[in-house]
């Protein structure tokens, strides 16, 4: 068996030791005789797994206790229906900031269920920046202002929580939660998939706000009503079992890391060094701005773009695969998310420096 050094933006790349753990443990979980895939979602065996991933992630964000962390199916996409069901009965006007393809297709799923304003968009410079929190226009009586923390595609992402004084804050984190700490008690509602950040596909964490919850739209689908599955602690329908297990290793490794605070540490250094070669000659380009380039996922192009496809088949041969730009983007692009090594990084870096002497 040979390893190769995933970039792809999710599924993404998981620690090797979460592998292990899962591979060590797929006959048989704690001498049970079973896989944790046979597992009935009401036994008390897999109750374990749940308590000690909410603990986990519940200790890793500092969650306050006046927040719910639901884990449900439906990935970022649900969500992007669910927050307007949720939040939007008494008042069906949302704000949204338009920073990518992805914050796009959460304004068109909320337009379906109220009235969007769109407080700033950065469409025009090709989704390259982030507008001043000075130009965002919106009412004062919105349900919430929603923004992607990270934009998977084109990689941009916010440094900090935008200040939006007594408005609810949501926040899509769906590419960059637990990356960097952040203070839980500043959002109403933080949703993301797993499949980026935290392990495999299937499974959506949702953390919000308790005063937010008991208010959903009446013809809200039972599964993204957060009342009802916080009442059940999510277990509602059966749920995505075996990728609640895997995040529940993979959260268990970020604590092995040292905690949120020391991964971000490394996912700075892995980002800057990205950059640097990007950077440092004309050969690569990257056209964001640089104040909010994204440290999980960095899009960048060739000077030359008839040289892409050499670039891909030689990255392969070196061991480093998927990093083809978004489908409908093209270009290039390296996802280095939590479990992408900063030897992986290294790896790409000496090979992006090798492949310009040859080629540029
Ligand atoms: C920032 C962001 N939001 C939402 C989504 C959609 O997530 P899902 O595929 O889990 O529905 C993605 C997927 O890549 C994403 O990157």
């Amino acid at each position: 068996m040979s390893r190769v050094y995933n970039f792809g933006a999710g599924p993404a790349t998981l620690p090797e030791s979460v592998l292990k753990k899962a591979h060590d443990e797929m006959m048989e979980w704690h001498s049970t005789g079973i896989s944790v895939m046979e597992m009935g979602h009401h036994s008390k065996e897999f109750a374990s797994i749940v308590e000690q991933a909410e603990v986990n992630l519940r200790e890793l964000l500092s969650i306050p206790a006046s927040y719910q962390a639901l884990f449900l199916p439906g990935g970022g996409t649900g969500q992007f229906a669910a927050v307007p069901l949720n939040l939007g009965r008494d008042k069906a006007k949302f704000a949204y900031v338009h920073t990518g393809q992805w914050s796009g297709k959460a304004i068109a799923e909320a337009a379906r269920y109220g009235e969007v304003q769109v407080a700033a968009s950065s469409k025009e410079q090709g989704f390259t920046l982030i507008p001043p929190r000075s130009e965002w226009k919106f009412d004062s009586d919105v349900a919430y202002l929603h923004y992607t923390a990270n934009e998977t595609i084109s990689g941009v992402e916010f440094q900090s929580a935008p200040e939006v004084g007594d408005i609810t804050l949501v926040a899509d984190m769906s590419s960059n939660i637990c990356s960097r700490p952040i203070d839980v008690n500043q959002f109403g509602v933080i949703y993301a998939g797993a499949q980026k950040n935290l392990g495999s596909a299937g499974i959506t964490i949702v953390i919000v706000r308790d005063d937010l919850i008991g208010h959903a739209h009446p013809f809200t689908p039972s599964i993204f009503d957060y009342k009802l599955q916080a009442n059940e602690h999510s277990i509602l329908n059966t749920p995505p079992t075996y990728s609640w297990y895997m995040l529940g290793l993979e959260l268990e490794w970020l604590k092995e890391q040292g905690g949120i605070a020391a991964v971000e540490k490394r996912n700075i250094r892995k980002a800057e060094k990205l950059y640097a070669v990007i950077d440092e000659s004309s050969f690569y380009l990257n056209k964001v701005d640089s104040a909010v380039r994204s440290r999980m996922n960095v899009p960048f192009h060739l000077a030359d773009d008839t040289l892409e496809q050499a670039f891909l088949t030689q990255a392969k041969e070196h061991g480093l695969v998927n990093l083809a730009g978004y489908r409908s983007i093209g270009g290039l692009r390296a996802s280095i998310y939590n479990a992408m090594s900063e030897e992986g990084v290294d790896k790409l870096v000496a090979f992006m420096r090798e492949f310009e002497k040859t080629q540029g």
